[in-house]
């Protein structure tokens, strides 16, 4: 029997698993392609695949016969149940030692539970994010890989070189963690995404309602803030699509309707942020906006109780894009500091010893964050490994303190406008509360004592001792235990 030629396999060819064969193919690594529905493998290489060195599977048993050792088997299927039955019917097809990859947007404590189970067989096991969609996945995605730090070095070669690369060729990918790591990154820079669509889509708001643009006008701004501080993917893509014509001639944008859809991964970054304790208000508020938008029969019997009044600002229209521009700015700068507050107590929480500058280098590039923006993060780690509050950073402090002027007079507007602005607001309102050096919970503590006997801590005292007053007078003297969740 001929010795084995194939250095990766990948399983399910959806759009994302067949971009990925076709760039590993590009970068001279033999792929065996599989699929459940084993026809759709033929197909992929009497089409796609024609004439590339792609080889197909009809079965496990005959892609592990195919595979060099250690064998590496990515799977590119829909997260949940569909893994963990791949993972299942893989075990008894490979040998200790050999790799099970899964490229899918799973929960991370999918990932953890598996790495325990896959290594508990003998094999290795990698839960990777990639990031960047279609074109990404063809081109030069971001990737985001974790699970047993053994398996890493034989994946390294492979992800490394179909990876997108910076500008200095550095590639957007690196070892991010054990366990659910690659995946709590890649969870992160999705919550991060619905953030950035989230301010991209108020400031649009803002000029067609506020402003009453058209969108051939915006099109053009989002054309001049590409060339700026926001340069980014979002803000280019939001360009073109402004600038996209339907059939009739007319931008095709404002024929789509007002809902937003979601597949989870903004939704588990939040619930993820509440059980830390960590308020990544911006993200939380790009979900329920999505939520809000799904509510449309809701919203259109509202809006004819409590008809809007006239949303129009008054002033130099130039001058207004020029404070929105600054208000999305310092709201992006609020959005990524709280997801690196949030990224730095998971890896508190589960023992992960991430990079936070090698992560702002991942999402650089390939991925659907990428912007100019992560080039200045990643500096202020490079400067402060151990930075804490990326606000602290002096480019950041800057760029807040430029911004803040403009900031407060658009949200200020938009909120006497009826214009809503739910991120924009929420960024500020963090601010707000992270400079303040005291803040009104010396009144909730004591309402919470007065009802509940819950205790509180005294400012001419140490931390960790509890009192109890008898507010009432009536009152036992007992008080309840004291934690914190
Ligand atoms: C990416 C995207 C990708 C996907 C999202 C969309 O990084 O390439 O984030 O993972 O497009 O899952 O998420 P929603 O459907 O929840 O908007």
């Amino acid at each position: 029997m001929s010795e084995p030629t194939a250095d990766i396999a990948l399983i399910g060819l959806a759009v994302m698993g067949q971009n990925l064969i076709l760039n590993m193919n590009d970068h001279g690594f033999t792929v065996v392609a599989c699929n459940r529905t084993v026809s759709k493998v033929d197909d992929f290489l009497a089409n796609e695949a024609k004439g590339a060195k792609i080889l197909g599977a009809h079965s496990l048993h005959e892609m592990a016969g195919l595979l060099k050792r250690p064998r590496r088997v990515m799977l590119m299927v829909k997260a949940g149940k569909a893994v963990d039955e791949f993972i299942e019917s893989l075990l008894p097809v490979l040998e200790p030692g050999d790799i099970i990859i899964d490229g899918g947007n799973s929960l991370f404590e999918d990932t953890i539970r598996r790495t325990k189970h896959v290594e508990s067989k003998g094999l290795l096991y990698i839960g990777t994010g990639v990031s960047g969609g279609e074109e990404g996945a063809r081109r030069g995605p971001s990737i985001m890989p974790g699970g047993s730090p053994a398996a890493w070095p034989h994946v390294k070669p492979i992800f490394q070189a179909i990876s997108a690369k910076v500008s200095d060729g550095s590639p957007c990918c690196d070892w991010v963690g054990e366990g659910g790591a690659g995946h709590y990154v890649k969870m992160t820079h999705n919550g991060i995404e619905y953030g950035d669509m989230q301010l991209i889509c108020e400031a649009y708001q803002l000029m067609k309602d506020g402003l009453g643009m058209t969108a051939d006008e915006m099109h053009q701004v989002f054309a001049d803030w590409n060339k700026g501080e926001l340069d980014s993917y979002l803000i280019e893509i939001t360009r073109d699509i402004l600038g996209f014509k339907d059939t009739d001639g007319q931008p095709i944008v404002d024929n789509i309707l007002d809902t937003a859809g979601q597949k989870g991964t903004g939704k588990w970054t939040v619930i993820s942020s509440q059980d830390m304790g960590i308020p990544i208000t911006l993200i939380a508020e790009a979900v329920y906006s999505r939520c809000v938008s799904a509510m449309k029969d809701a919203r259109v019997e509202a809006s004819k109780a409590f008809k809007p009044s006239n949303p129009k600002f008054a002033g130099d229209r130039a001058q207004w894009v020029e404070d929105i521009r600054k208000a999305l700015y310092a709201s992006k700068i609020i959005s990524y500091t709280q997801g690196y507050m949030l990224m730095r107590a998971a890896a508190k929480q589960y023992g992960w010893n991430l990079n936070y500058g090698g992560i702002a280098l991942m999402w650089r590039g390939g991925c659907i964050i990428r912007s100019a923006f992560l080039g200045e993060i990643k500096k202020a780690f490079d400067k402060n490994p151990n930075l804490g509050n990326l606000l602290l950073n002096p480019f950041f402090k800057k760029a807040i303190k430029g911004c803040q002027r403009s900031w407060r007079k658009v949200v200020a507007t938009a909120v006497k406008k009826g214009i809503p602005v739910p991120a924009f607001s929420t960024a500020l309102a963090f601010f707000d509360g992270l400079r303040s050096e005291r803040l009104p919970a010396n009144l909730l503590q004591a309402q919470r004592d007065y009802f509940g006997a819950h205790t509180y801590e005294r400012l001419d005292k140490p931390r960790g001792e509890f009192f109890h007053t008898n507010w009432t007078g009536t009152g036992g003297r007992i008080s309840a235990s004291t934690y914190t969740v």
